[in-house]
């Protein structure tokens, strides 16, 4: 779908019944919280998330980040190599065990999708972001208790991964539910911006797929608009029912189902990075 025609699907969902639902939608537990230190990490570039560290971790959680993350952690100080997918494949092992293809999801909360993608998809690598200490000790928990190979993983914001990561390097992205920041003020620390847009539009492979879910109306509209300015990539929808309801091989997160629970209406698009454009 054309980026004209994006913007008027934008328009289409701020029809008075919908335009209702978001406004209910504006009531995140996790929008509420606050950057916990006020410094933002890179010149120029707003943190996007919100605390890094929650209560203090149990002795063996604590162990688990010590001693399992350096052995699946990526590491951006090296350059990347060729193919990418060597990254899944540690030393000495055959290389007919590297991936095929490369997704990464950014934000990954709780590990619960990066989880199942890996264990459903064993012949693709994945990379996951997440800075916050608790969501990493579940990803890691989650590798260990399946014995998955394919995951590796970024402890901190996954920008840092997007200046990494070489040109036209990932088959698909996940952005699943980003912190909604409603607060006026805040708005301008939403991760979904036309910046990251270029940014992706650069590491993703011609026909790549973008998945975003949100749950806030009015964050909605900024991924919309954002779009609409990005032209390598293209909303698949072709009706209603293509973001109103999540695909099979999607599955839920658990801030989805808080979402629900608390009655809030969610989203699901699907942008693909066009075949005929550069980044
Ligand atoms: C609202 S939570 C959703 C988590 C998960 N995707 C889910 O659906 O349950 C958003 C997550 O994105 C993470 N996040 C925000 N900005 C990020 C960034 N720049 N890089 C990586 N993760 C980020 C936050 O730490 C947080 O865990």
């Amino acid at each position: 779908m054309a980026a004209a025609s994006l913007f008027d699907r934008s328009r289409l969902t701020s029809d008075s019944k919908t335009k209702s639902m978001e406004d209910e939608n504006e009531t995140s537990p996790v929008a509420r919280q606050e950057p916990d230190q006020r410094r933002d990490d890179n010149a120029g570039e707003l943190r996007s998330f919100g605390r890094r560290r929650g209560r203090k971790l149990r002795p063996r959680k604590s162990n688990l980040f010590k001693d399992k993350l350096p052995a699946v952690a990526l590491d951006i100080e090296t350059p990347a190599p060729d193919p990418l997918e060597r990254i899944f494949v540690p030393d000495g092992e055959p290389p007919e065990k590297t991936p095929s293809e490369t997704w990464l999801e950014i934000g990954f909360g709780g590990a619960e999708h990066l989880l199942w993608q890996a264990e459903n998809n064993s012949q693709v690598g994945l990379i996951g972001c997440e800075p916050f200490e608790g969501g990493v000790v579940k990803a890691l928990a989650g590798i260990e208790e399946k014995h998955l190979s394919n995951i590796r993983l970024h402890a901190d914001d996954a920008r840092d991964v997007l200046r990494w990561l070489p040109e036209a390097s990932l088959a698909r992205v996940f952005i699943l539910f980003p912190d909604p920041w409603p607060k006026k003020r805040h708005v301008k620390r939403r991760l979904i911006s036309p910046q990251l847009l270029k940014m992706l539009a650069r590491v993703m492979k011609p026909g790549a797929e973008l998945r975003i879910g949100t749950d806030i109306g009015d964050y909605l509209r900024t991924i919309l608009i954002a779009f609409q300015a990005e032209k390598s990539f293209q909303w698949s929808a072709e009706g209603p029912m293509d973001w109103r309801i999540r695909p099979p091989d999607w599955p839920q997160t658990r801030y989805e189902q808080k979402a629900r629970r608390e009655g809030r209406l969610c989203y699901y698009l699907i942008f693909k990075k066009r075949n005929d454009l550069q980044g």
